[in-house]
C-alpha cells in the first residue's frame, strides 16, 4: 500500500540534500549566499520538485535524474517567494515561519538573493557535469517549459495580474488565469520537466501536462482557502492578508464552500486525467489529492 507521508519524506531529503549541495557555504559565506540559503533551506514543502519526480516515474523513468532539476525548480520558486513578500509586492513579513528575506535583511539583498537564484537554477540545469551524466535527456527543452513557465508568459504574467487587480472586481474567468499563471503554470513545469527527463512518449507527456495545469489551479485555490481559514503558526506565513489586500481569490467571489469544492473537483478531474496510467503514477494520484488537503 502506496504511503504519501513516507514518500514525501524520502523525497524531501534527497532534494535538501542536492539543494545543500548547490550552495555549500565555505566559512565565510557572502552575505548574498547567506540571503540565498536563508530563503531555501527554511523549510519548504517541496512540493513541485516531488512532483517532478512522481512524474518521472510515472512514465517509468528514474526519480534520482530528476534531481537538479528539482533542485532548480526549487530555486525558481523560492526565488518567486522572496519578490512576493517584498513591500512592493505583498509586504509579508514571515515566510516558512521566519522572517522574510527583506525583514531578515535588507530590501535591495532580498530583490538580489531572489535574482541570484533565479539565476543560478538555470546555471545549474546547464552545467556539463549535469548533462553528461544524463545524456539520454532532452535538457534543453526541459529549460525552455522551466523558462516559459517562470517568465512573463507564466508566473510572472500572473504575478502581475495578481497585483493589478486588488481591489477590482475580477471575474471566474480572469481569476482562473491569475491563478493558473501565478502558481499553476510551474506547478506545471514541474510535471512536464519530469515526464520528459523520464523519456515519457508525447502522449504521455500531453497527458501529464492536463494533470499539471488541473493540479496547479487546485494548489491555488487551496492557498486562498488556507489563507482564510489555515493555522498561521502551522503554514509558517500570515492569514487573513488576501482580504487586507483585497486581492482576487475563490473565497472572496465564490464563497468558502464552493471554492472547497471547486478545488475538490479539478483535484477529481487531474486524478482522472492520469487513468491511463499504471500503478507507477500512484504518487501523482496522491499528491493531487494532498493539494488540496494540506494544512500548510
Ligand atoms: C506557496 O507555495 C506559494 C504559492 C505559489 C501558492 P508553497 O505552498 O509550495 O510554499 P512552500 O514552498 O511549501 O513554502
Ligand atoms: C504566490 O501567490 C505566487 C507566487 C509566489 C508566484 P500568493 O501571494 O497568493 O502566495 P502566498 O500566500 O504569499 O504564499
Ligand atoms: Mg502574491
Ligand atoms: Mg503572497
Amino acid at each position: 500500500m502506496f504511503n504519501l507521508t513516507s514518500y514525501i519524506k524520502s523525497k524531501q531529503d534527497v532534494v535538501n540534500k542536492v539543494i545543500d549541495e548547490a550552495l555549500q557555504v565555505d566559512t565565510h559565506p557572502t552575505r548574498i549566499l547567506e540571503a540565498m540559503r536563508y530563503s531555501i533551506t527554511a523549510g519548504g514543502k517541496r512540493i513541485r520538485p516531488i512532483l517532478c519526480m512522481a512524474a518521472a516515474e510515472a512514465v517509468g523513468g528514474n526519480a534520482s535524474d530528476t534531481l537538479e532539476i528539482g533542485c532548480a525548480i526549487e530555486m525558481i520558486h523560492t526565488y518567486s517567494l522572496i519578490h512576493d513578500d517584498l513591500p512592493a509586492m505583498d509586504n509579508d513579513a514571515l515566510r516558512r515561519g521566519k522572517p522574510t528575506s527583506h525583514v531578515r535583511f535588507d530590501e535591495a539583498t532580498a530583490i538580489l538573493a531572489g535574482d541570484a537564484l533565479l539565476t543560478l537554477a538555470f546555471q545549474i540545469l546547464s552545467t556539463p557535469t549535469y548533462l553528461n551524466k544524463n545524456r539520454s535527456i532532452d535538457h534543453l527543452r526541459i529549460i525552455q517549459i522551466l523558462a516559459k513557465a517562470a517568465g512573463y508568459q507564466g508566473m510572472i504574467a500572473g504575478q502581475m495580474d495578481d497585483i493589478q487587480s486588488e481591489g477590482k472586481a475580477v471575474d471566474l474567468d480572469e481569476l482562473r488565469k491569475i491563478h493558473s499563471l501565478k502558481t499553476g503554470a510551474l506547478v506545471q513545469a514541474s510535471v512536464l520537466s519530469g515526464a520528459v527527463a523520464g523519456a515519457g512518449a508525447e502522449q504521455e507527456i500531453e497527458i501529464l501536462g492536463r494533470y499539471g495545469r488541473l493540479v496547479g489551479l487546485a494548489f491555488q485555490v487551496a492557498d486562498d482557502i488556507l489563507n482564510v481559514q489555515g493555522d498561521p503558526s502551522r503554514m509558517g506565513k500570515a492569514v487573513g492578508t488576501d482580504a487586507e489586500r483585497e486581492k482576487s481569490t475563490y473565497p472572496a467571489l465564490m464563497g468558502m464552500q464552493a471554492s472547497e469544492d471547486y478545488a475538490a473537483a479539478l483535484v477529481q478531474k487531474a486524478v482522472q486525467s492520469i487513468a491511463m496510467f499504471d500503478a507507477k503514477a500512484d504518487p501523482l494520484r496522491a499528491i493531487a489529492n494532498y493539494v488540496i488537503e494540506r494544512k500548510r
